[in-house]
C-alpha cells in the first residue's frame, strides 16, 4: 500500500469558501480529492519542461495595478528577457484590475521560467500559460 502524507495549507477563508463551492458543483467527495486532481494537472503541465525545441506559449496574467511595484516588476522582468517575449497586450478592466496577455517564444523550460516569475509577482492574482508548438508537428 503507497504510503499517505498529510499537510496543512494557508488560505484566505474567502478563496477556501469559493474553492468549497466549486468542488461541490463538480461533485468532489471532498477537498483532498480535488487538490490531488489539481496537483496531478500541474504535474503533468511540468511535463512540458522536458519537451526539446522551441515552443510557442501565451501567458495571461491578472493583477491589481494599484499594488505598489507589481507594474514595474512585471516590466522589468519582460525587459530581462525580451529576446522571448514576442509581444504584449494589456487590458484595462475597471478601475483596480489589468489583464496582460504575454506571447513568449523559446525553448519549453525557458518560456515556463518566465511565466513562473511573472505569475509569482506579488499583486498577481491569477495567472495561466499555455503552451504551444509552431504547430509544423500537427500538420
Ligand atoms: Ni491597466
Amino acid at each position: 500500500m503507497e504510503e499517505i502524507a498529510r499537510f496543512s495549507v494557508t488560505i484566505d477563508s474567502e478563496l477556501l469558501h469559493k474553492f468549497d463551492s466549486a468542488i461541490e458543483e463538480r461533485q468532489y467527495p471532498n477537498r483532498s480529492k480535488a487538490i490531488r486532481g489539481l496537483i496531478r494537472n500541474f504535474l503533468v503541465e511540468r511535463e512540458w519542461e522536458g519537451v526539446g525545441g522551441e515552443v510557442m506559449g501565451s501567458l495571461t496574467l491578472l493583477y491589481d495595478h494599484e499594488t505598489k511595484g507589481t507594474f514595474e516588476k512585471l516590466i522589468d522582468i519582460q525587459h530581462d528577457r525580451c529576446k522571448n517575449i514576442i509581444s504584449t497586450m494589456h487590458i484595462h478592466l475597471d478601475e483596480h484590475n489589468c489583464m496582460e496577455i504575454i506571447v513568449l517564444q523559446g525553448l519549453a523550460y525557458e518560456v515556463s521560467q518566465i511565466s513562473d516569475k511573472l505569475i509569482g509577482c506579488k499583486g498577481v492574482k491569477h495567472g495561466k500559460l499555455i503552451l504551444s508548438s509552431f504547430g509544423k508537428e500537427i500538420g
